[in-house]
């Protein structure tokens, strides 16, 4: 039997990806968007990603398991490009149970995603704060701003090989002892070396307990490469959910200051086991503007009243820190950038509600130097350092929109608002948000509903 006689109907295999730095509202989208698919697949980052969801009134904070898993009838999957902290997976588990959310065989863990261990974390906190004390680099001295949340040592240890442990190894009590030791004798050295001085980590406490975790673990943990190809065999369409954003992509983001992982839609061939050529369909995912968390360069960031009124009327807090997110004007040439990169069929162009009451709103659309002017983003915290952003100013709106119906009931400005980012990132905008509740999205006509 062809996949197509497996199912004559099946929806092209999608990707959800955010274009900026983040925090665009990704979750909504997925959401909208898992209703449509069988499977959900994790591809790449940890616990540093969060999304927040709100089915029937009930808010839903997720930060490893997709939020397909508040639908009974798809298959979740957590990829093996993933790096996974199974303390926080399964208290995520344990509080969705508590809630009445089945979870069972419609959850499958990757045995080769690496895992995050306690000392990870301690070591993304250390580093952070050996790098925050080197002077003569602003106030933030080196330091990246991450999640601390372990993600760029565990993925560190899956490049150095011969420390990483992964998800499978749960499963294995004496190899996970053994790694541990080796681990943990390294880790002792290299925390002493960097000043810290808390008592290492003691590996035969550590391999117990990570031992119990793969046991609770066991019913969902396995090779997701095949069962992937069997899903897409039987007919079954996917969708693909990255977490974090474009712009903090490992290889094509603001270097260094950017995650460790490919979050873009390029990280979903590694991070799945599946060949590229199978990601039919892009969402690129964009705010109205512009938003970063930690540091690293911000070439539209606004430090003065209309940063501050968009961080308030958009609620901008992370989800997974609660920190304050650094707000600023919409830069289009980040998002044609990312769009081109992630190979963007359709772009959703979220919170634009808040927006709404300011006289004029800018874009940019290239960036200056002196005399130089580019239309090319700089994928490079360094080399982005010096550039300004060139805007075009457009005319605001006054009215609310949380109530509008479709694209064409919305005041005319905002219209021209969003004309004119389809223009210059040259992709159609298909979702536009109004507000935070799953029926705030308006689709286009091709949506169907
Ligand atoms: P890490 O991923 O914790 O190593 O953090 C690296 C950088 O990525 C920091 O600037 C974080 O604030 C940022 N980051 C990581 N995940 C997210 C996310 O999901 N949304 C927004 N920023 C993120």
């Amino acid at each position: 039997m062809t996949v197509e006689e497996a199912n004559p109907n099946r929806r092209p295999h999608t990707a959800v990806v955010g274009l900026q730095w983040g925090d665009e509202g990704k979750g909504k989208i997925v959401d909208l968007l898992t209703a449509r698919h069988d499977v959900i697949v994790r591809y790449n980052g940890g616990a540093n990603a969060g999304h927040t969801v709100i089915v029937e009134g009930e808010r839903y904070a997720l930060h490893l398991i997709p939020s397909g898993i508040l639908y009974p009838d798809k298959l979740c999957v957590v990829g093996n490009g993933v790096v996974v902290d199974p303390e926080t997976l399964i208290e995520e588990i344990e509080s969705l149970r508590r809630r009445g959310v089945e979870i069972g065989q419609n959850l499958r863990i990757s045995n080769r995603a690496h895992l995050v261990l306690p000392y990870h974390k301690e070591q993304d906190a250390a580093y952070e704060e050996f790098l925050a004390a080197r002077t003569g680099l602003g106030e933030a001295g080196a330091a990246i701003g991450t999640t601390r949340r372990g993600i760029g040592p565990a993925y560190a240890d899956k490049v150095r090989r011969s420390t990483a442990l992964r998800v499978g190894d749960l499963l294995h009590p004496r190899r996970l002892r053994d790694r541990l030791e080796l681990a943990c004798r390294l880790r002792a050295a290299e925390m002493t070396a960097l000043g810290v001085t808390a008592p290492p980590p003691d590996p035969i406490d550590l391999a117990d307990r990570f031992a119990a975790f793969g046991e609770r673990l066991r019913p969902h943990i396995e090779d997701t490469v095949y069962r992937l190809h069997d899903c897409m065999r039987e007919g079954r369409s996917l969708l693909f959910e990255g977490a974090n954003a474009s712009l903090l992509d490992i290889d094509h983001g603001t270097y260094p200051y950017v995650t460790s992982s490919n979050c873009s839609s390029l990280g979903i061939p590694a991070g799945t086991g599946l060949p590229g050529r199978h990601v039919e369909r892009v969402v690129g995912i964009m705010k109205a503007y512009s938003t970063r968390v930690g540091g690293g360069p911000f070439p539209t960031e606004l430090d003065d009243e209309i940063g501050h009124r968009i961080r308030e009327r958009g609620r901008e807090y992370g989800t997974t820190t609660g920190r304050p997110r650094r707000c600023g004007w919409l830069d289009l040439v980040a998002v044609r950038y990312t769009a081109m990169i992630c190979g963007a069929d359709a772009l959703a162009c979220t919170l634009l509600d808040v927006l709404s009451g300011l006289d004029e709103l800018r874009i940019c659309t290239a960036y200056r130097r002196g005399d130089e002017t580019t239309e090319r983003f700089l994928p490079d915290a360094e080399d982005l350092e010096g550039w300004a952003p060139v805007y075009e100013t457009l005319p605001g709106w006054d009215e609310e929109i949380e109530e509008a119906s479709d694209r064409a009931s919305l005041p005319q400005n905002a219209r021209r608002y969003l004309d004119r980012i389809e223009e210059v990132v040259g992709v159609p905008i298909e979702l536009i948000g109004v507000g935070p509740d799953r029926t705030q999205t308006l689709t286009a006509a091709a949506w169907g509903d």
